[in-house]
């Protein structure tokens, strides 16, 4: 059997893996064999070419160090100032300055470089998320001729706001280098067909612009899931039990509406506490009898936009603190703090509702979670924003439009009025898609269709470019992979 290479910006740490996709692929690699590759998280002035190999707690591990300005202009520049904005359709606020796709260019040169000396033929090589998709191309230019499979974490952007990103067509070709890529929802891959069909050779820049040859690429969606066996345990273990115990102090009789959520744009969170804000204008027997209690672990806080929605949301908590809060009733806990899975377990456990309402999202694996921890005799109820990935594995939770804050406090009504009888049904559904969705079965699925590719399918090794009409390019044989996606 092959062994499998994974490629990630980061790598897992020391120390219980902290989410359940770096515990999935673990566990792949100690299947298959095979090493994890990426950034070491350590600057320094010159890097050396070489990866350092190391077995961090039985997984070995292979990673580069980075220099500061090249770090600079790959992260905080051309991943999450650029693309993180405009896949998820935030072009107010990317800062395109497009001088960074230099580094970012740089770094994907210095991982192939480091990684094709440890590569050996056989090899099946995995890449997670935008911050490498060059990473085939530069790989392919050295010689190698491995299977690359490439999965986009984030959703994939609608035609106009790929546009927008500076060499998208080179971003494009790239993607084309790989044998497989897989997308979150059904919705990324109806977008990246959007793109692939109406792309047409032009003149640009007095270049002559062709189309892109995506017949030797499959693409296709791999919704990512959760273990959400593992959070009903984790949710009664005594870590959990002891972060209930913490709560159950504190809440009383209160309800509890929960939000978990990195510090960023993208999810949503200033809308989410004017929803609550007007639920509890529009309810007043709901003051004193429900609590929010969002906690949102900061992230990227060098980026000027993540600042400012660090800042907007403490107004906006300060706000509604000031009106409704009474001195011996607070009516928000405001925690920016990560907590580890064993208390995020506990806390989904106790939650009547959860709050997962992203303005766009990839997947959202916070809903899958919450769904694994629920007390099946007295479920919570998930509110669910339309706009992640999640949308289309749980239709039984209760949909919202995010923008709408009216929405989505009339959904927040309406779940702390929800009969026990519904919950409990809206939950054994959401259970039974979370556990079919499980993120296992996602990574076998990935690298069955990437490892089975057969000689039919030869590894993306040439440089031939699309001549033929762009209806054609859109359905070439075997080229899109089927319109429903696989059951994983
Ligand atoms: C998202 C991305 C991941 C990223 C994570 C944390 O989930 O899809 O690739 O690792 O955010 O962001 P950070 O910038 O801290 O790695």
């Amino acid at each position: 059997m092959s062994r499998i290479v994974i490629v990630s910006n980061r790598t897992p740490g020391k120390g219980p893996a902290a989410g359940g996709l770096a515990v999935a692929l673990r566990k792949v690699l100690s299947e298959r064999e095979g090493f994890w590759f990426g950034w070491s998280g350590k600057l320094t002035e010159q890097p050396a070419r070489d990866a350092r190999i190391e077995d961090i707690d039985g997984l070995k591990v292979a990673q580069i160090d980075l220099s500061r300005e090249d770090h600079h202009a790959y992260y905080a520049g051309f991943s999450n100032s650029i693309l993180w904005p405009s896949f998820h359709l935030r072009l107010d606020l990317a800062t395109i300055e497009s001088h960074w796709y230099e580094g970012y260019r740089r770094v994907n040169q210095q991982f192939a470089k480091a990684l094709l000396p440890l590569l050996k033929p056989d090899d099946v090589v995995w890449v997670h998320d935008y911050h490498l998709i060059p990473l085939a191309s530069e790989l392919r230019q050295l010689g190698a001729r491995n299977r690359m499979g490439f999965y986009l974490h984030i959703p994939f952007p609608t035609t106009d706001a790929l546009y927008a990103i500076p060499h998208h067509e080179e971003l494009m070709r790239d993607l084309s280098r790989y044998d497989l890529v897989g997308m979150q929802a059904k919705r990324d891959v109806v977008a990246f067909t959007e793109f692939a069909e109406h792309q047409a050779p032009s003149t640009f820049g007095g270049h002559k612009v062709q189309a892109i040859d995506f017949s030797r690429t499959e693409v296709d969606a791999f919704p990512i899931g959760s273990d959400p066996d593992a959070f009903a345990r984790l949710s009664v273990s005594p870590a959990a039990t002891k972060m209930v115990n913490r709560m159950k102090r504190v809440l009383g009789d209160q309800r509890l509406i929960l939000g978990v959520d990195r510090l960023d744009y993208s999810k949503g969170l200033p809308q989410r506490v004017e929803a609550y804000e007007k639920l509890l204008a529009n309810n007043a027997r709901l003051r004193r009898s429900v609590h929010l209690l969002q906690v949102a672990p900061p992230s990227r806080d060098s980026i000027k936009e993540y600042q400012e929605t660090s800042d907007t949301l403490d107004a906006m908590c300060g706000r509604v603190m000031g009106h409704f809060a009474e001195p011996d009733w607070q009516p928000l806990t405001y925690v920016k703090r990560a907590y580890g899975q064993p208390s995020l377990a506990g806390l989904y456990r106790m939650a009547r509702v959860a709050l997962v309402t992203p303005l766009r999202d990839g997947m959202n694996l916070v809903a899958h979670e919450f769904v694994g921890s629920q007390n099946p005799d007295d479920p919570g109820v998930l509110v669910l924003s339309r706009f992640a990935g999640a949308a289309e594995i749980f239709p039984e939770g209760l949909l919202v439009n995010p923008f709408d804050t009216d929405e989505t406090s009339e959904a927040l009504r309406m779940a702390l009025d929800m009969p026990l009888d519904e919950r409990k049904q809206r939950w054994a559904a959401l259970m039974k898609s979370a556990q079919k969705h499980n993120v296992d079965d996602w990574a076998v699925s990935f690298l069955n269709h990437l490892t089975q590719g057969g000689p039919d399918k030869p590894s993306a090794t040439r440089d031939v470019l699309y001549l033929g009409s762009a209806s054609e390019l859109a359905t070439p044989p075997n080229a899109m992979g089927s319109p429903t996606p696989p059951a994983v």
